[in-house]
């Protein structure tokens, strides 16, 4: 598998985090189209810098998200793509998607889910109290941030940390993360068994991630 499609409706910073790992040899992919629902998504900018085709399809041509999404997995398959990566894209998927890409489309999530699903994740978390937080990718049902999980990362959350401050380092590991479960996905090395993601050859992990360290 090497063919991706991208759907974005933001800044972009995971699809440019993509573009970067396929354009510096670490990811063996080709983005055939990044679609978007927002015409002024820097997403689109970021395409049309690197020559990506794209195409912008508007909520009010298809009022219903079944049509939608009929038309989005009609330009996808056209195009060939095996692998459906939604990088900050904001619309929750209909059956449509999901049936025309079973288990062929991924989300990245910027908490370590399944806590705090939706929106404004980052300040969900802290107003919480979490000690830990992170980011997840994860294979896309119907439901919200709900399916399978394949790779997360935890970023410890410090006392001074605020919405932004904690977002921004989340979204370092995302830009790392991201690529990385791309890679495992195109070289088929992913296999589920019911919620649970099993990686071929994965490394055990080393250590356990710490609190800050106070001396008692
Ligand atoms: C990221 O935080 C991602 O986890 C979430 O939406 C945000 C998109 O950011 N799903 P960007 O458009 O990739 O910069």
């Amino acid at each position: 598998m090497k063919n991706i499609g991208i759907l974005a409706s933001g800044r972009g910073s995971n699809l440019q985090a993509i573009i970067d790992a396929i354009e510096a040899g670490r990811l063996n992919a080709e983005i055939k189209i990044i679609i978007s629902d927002n015409p002024f998504a820097f997403a689109v900018e970021r395409a049309r810098r690197h020559n990506i085709p794209f195409r912008t399809i508007a909520k009010k041509e298809f009022p219903l998200r079944e049509d939608f999404d009929r038309a989005v997995a009609g330009h996808l398959k056209e195009q060939g793509v095996e692998l459906v990566v939604l990088a900050g894209y904001m619309r929750l998927l209909s059956g449509v998607m999901i049936k025309e890409f079973p288990m062929r489309i991924i989300n990245i999530h910027p908490s370590l889910l399944p806590s705090f699903t939706g929106l404004d994740v980052q300040k969900k978390a802290l107003d919480w109290g979490v000690k830990f937080s992170g980011c997840t990718v994860h294979f896309v049902d119907e439901g919200l941030d709900s399916g399978p999980i394949i790779i997360q990362a935890v970023v410890p959350v410090s006392d001074s940390d605020t919405k932004e401050t904690l977002s921004e380092r989340i979204l370092r590991e995302e830009h790392r993360i991201y690529p990385m479960a791309i890679k495992l996905l195109l070289e088929e090395k992913i296999s589920v068994r019911g919620r649970r993601v099993f990686i071929k050859d994965a490394e055990e992990p080393q250590s356990a991630v710490e609190n800050p360290v106070v001396t008692i």
